[in-house]
């Protein structure tokens, strides 16, 4: 499924026109580029997209006029066939979902950024994946995405969004994962315990799991590490504790101990996480490629969406 829509694949005669008639609301309060590649997919699809954002509705704390997340989220759900949305705190996505009666896609809140993940994977897997074989895969719809047992993916940066969700899923890929945060901003404990609990139930299961370690120190994360993974220090939302923050990562700047590591970031791309020489080094840095995944694995969960209705 991940790599059915994929750049020089036409697009599968079963699923053009699935979204045909129907509206995907877009609802974002916070700022981004994705409308682009969103737009497209849908698009593609044969759907339509309905831009809503933070001045477009009315959403807001009903004592101060505002219309609550409850209200808004039946009635955006009775209206359109799909809600994908780029929220804050993540239990507004909850509530959205609690109320929408269409099908809710989490475009990005504080806590979680599945689309990145995916777009992740499929951007991994052509790292080390040869094309022919992808190729294969594509072939059988069928087909399972190999386990990538021994390659390992560090993060180094903010306990964010974006490495809260490739904790989810890399580890289940059989990829281990070395995260390095500052002191002062280490994982989460719930996602701490869902992992040790996978890493069990995988155990009991005999299924491959990838080792997660935590640490403060980059070097430890980056030791062996076959792509560097970062992200902003100052994620959407965090304004405020910018220079705090600056402050505290200083240190955590990219830098490889693999003679041959790749690099992915999702963009935005602040200066002080990354420099010049690795962003735009071509040998190294998959990030533009792993933008354009965002299309390609986004028209894989429309495609899911079309046939929610
Ligand atoms: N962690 C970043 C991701 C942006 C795609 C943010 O939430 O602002």
């Amino acid at each position: 499924m991940l790599f059915k829509y994929t750049k020089g694949k036409p697009l599968p005669q079963e699923t053009q026109g699935i979204l045909a008639g129907k509206t995907l609301a877009l609802l974002f309060t916070k700022k981004s580029l994705v409308p682009v590649s969103v737009r497209k997919p849908v698009g593609c699809l044969g759907g339509h997209p309905m831009f809503l954002g933070a001045n477009d509705i009315q959403l807001g704390d009903p004592k101060k006029g505002g219309e609550s997340w409850r209200d808004t989220s039946q009635v955006v759900g009775s209206m359109v066939d799909a809600v994908f949305a780029r929220l804050g705190d993540h239990s507004e996505i909850e509530e959205l979902a609690k109320y929408s009666s269409a099908p809710v896609v989490n475009a990005l809140t504080a806590k979680f950024h599945p689309m990145q993940a995916l777009a992740d994977i499929m951007t991994i897997y052509e790292s080390f994946m040869p094309k022919e074989e992808i190729m294969a895969l594509l072939e059988d719809p069928d087909a399972q995405l190999p386990i990538l047992h021994g390659v390992k993916v560090a993060w180094v940066g903010d306990a964010n969004n974006i490495i809260n969700s490739l904790l989810v899923c890399l580890p289940r890929l059989g990829i281990s994962v070395g995260v390095a945060t500052p002191a002062g901003y280490e994982i989460d404990e719930d996602i701490q315990e869902y992992v040790e609990a996978e890493a069990a139930k995988a155990q009991a299961e005999g299924r491959v799991y990838g080792t997660v370690v935590y640490t403060q120190d980059p070097q430890v994360a980056v030791n062996k590490a076959h792509i560097i993974v970062t992200d902003t220090w100052v994620s959407m939302g965090q304004e405020a504790e910018k220079q705090a923050r600056l402050d505290a990562f200083k240190g955590f700047q990219e830098g490889g101990a693999m003679e041959d590591w790749k690099f992915m970031h999702c963009l935005p791309r602040k200066l002080e996480e990354v420099d010049d020489e690795v962003f735009y080094n071509e040998a190294r840095s998959l990030v533009f490629g792993e933008a354009e995944n965002r299309k390609w694995t986004a028209m894989a969960v429309f495609e899911e969406v079309g046939k929610f209705n």
